[in-house]
């Protein structure tokens, strides 16, 4: 049974915007990634979705090729965002499969509740190497792809490209290092560096025609992050500190992955976009950072 297209992607974009584009995706099999991903598909481009599981990489896939009649998706697995080798291996794959590289969301991460006591260096090592080397590495091997399509898509600002849009990366960070989260040191850091690595690439290949931004999920509704993080016994559906009055939806996350990939985002570059909790440049917040409180 496909699911309906408003539960990913808002009715107001409109179908095709994304034709002959292509996606690339690591953490594709995943709540938020794999909406993302469905939200382009349907509205016109082709996929490659990579993750360390194979069955579940390749299942992924094929429910995501439902999103629209004739898409195709391709599912990668064995693909640890740790190693560059598997991530320029699949880069390759998807350019010979799919004839290029348009837009890359690096959302791959590692995560796990633990005390700095109970870490060990290997553990917070580990999530390091997935967060802050597995961007990296997606972006290492996905540039070259990127700035080809970056050429190809070239406008002067005004009159957007008859080529539609392209040479874009958003990678996925969280919200909780903007404050500081118990028994999350090792996430914090990693998020962190993976902020500070968006905005540098946003300066150093803007020139070029590169957008890089982060879209940073805060609390979403029906995430494996949600349900750890959520305070046992409180509704946070009716969490005061939201002033719209609801958590996010993996479909928030989706449209503003599609506004910044779309002509309407051609201008923002170096941003952190924010869900649930944000300063005072947040666009996607629900004006949650303006009411005081802990998380
Ligand atoms: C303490 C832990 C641990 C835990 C693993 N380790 N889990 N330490 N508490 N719960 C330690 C191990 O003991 C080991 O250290 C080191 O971490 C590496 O563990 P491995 O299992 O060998 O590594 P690996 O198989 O590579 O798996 C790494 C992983 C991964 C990070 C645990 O399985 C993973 O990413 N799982 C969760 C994925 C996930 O939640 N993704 C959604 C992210 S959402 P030693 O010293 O023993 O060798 C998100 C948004 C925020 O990020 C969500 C908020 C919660």
């Amino acid at each position: 049974m496909p699911v309906p297209k408003h539960e990913y992607v808002s009715e107001v974009w409109k179908d095709g915007i994304f034709a002959n584009k292509v996606i690339f995706c690591t953490g594709g099999a995943g709540t938020i990634c794999s909406m993302q991903v469905r939200a382009f598909v349907h509205l016109g481009a082709n996929a490659c979705i990579v993750g360390r599981k194979v069955e579940k990489t390749e299942q992924a896939a094929k429910d995501l090729e439902t999103a629209r009649a004739g898409a195709k998706v391709l599912g990668i697995g064995e693909v640890d965002v740790r190693k560059y080798e598997d991530l320029a291996k699949a880069a390759e794959k998807c350019v010979k499969e799919l004839g290029g590289i348009d837009f890359v969301i690096a959302g791959a991460a590692g995560n796990f509740l633990a005390s700095i006591n109970q870490l060990s260096p290997n553990a917070f090592k580990t999530v390091i190497d997935i967060d802050v080397i597995g961007s990296y590495n997606t972006l290492k091997a996905t540039l070259p792809y990127l700035l080809k399509s970056a050429e190809k898509c070239k406008s002067d600002g005004l009159t957007p490209s008859p080529n539609g849009t392209g040479g874009r990366i958003i990678f996925i960070s969280a919200t909780m290092h903007y404050m500081g989260q118990a028994l999350q040191t090792h996430v914090n850091a990693a998020k962190a560096g993976v902020d500070a690595l968006s905005v540098a690439v946003a300066i150093e290949q803007g020139p070029f025609g590169i957008t890089s931004n982060v879209i940073s999920p805060g609390a979403i509704a029906g995430t494996e992050g949600f349900a750890r993080l959520s305070k046992k016994g409180t509704d946070p559906m009716k969490s005061p500190r939201i002033p719209l009055g609801r958590v996010g939806t993996v479909r928030d996350i989706a449209d503003a992955t599609v506004y910044l990939f779309s002509d309407a985002g051609s201008y923002v570059n170096g941003e952190v976009l924010y869900d649930y909790i944000a300063d005072s440049n947040s666009i996607v917040d629900g004006g949650a950072w303006h009411v005081s409180g802990t998380q």
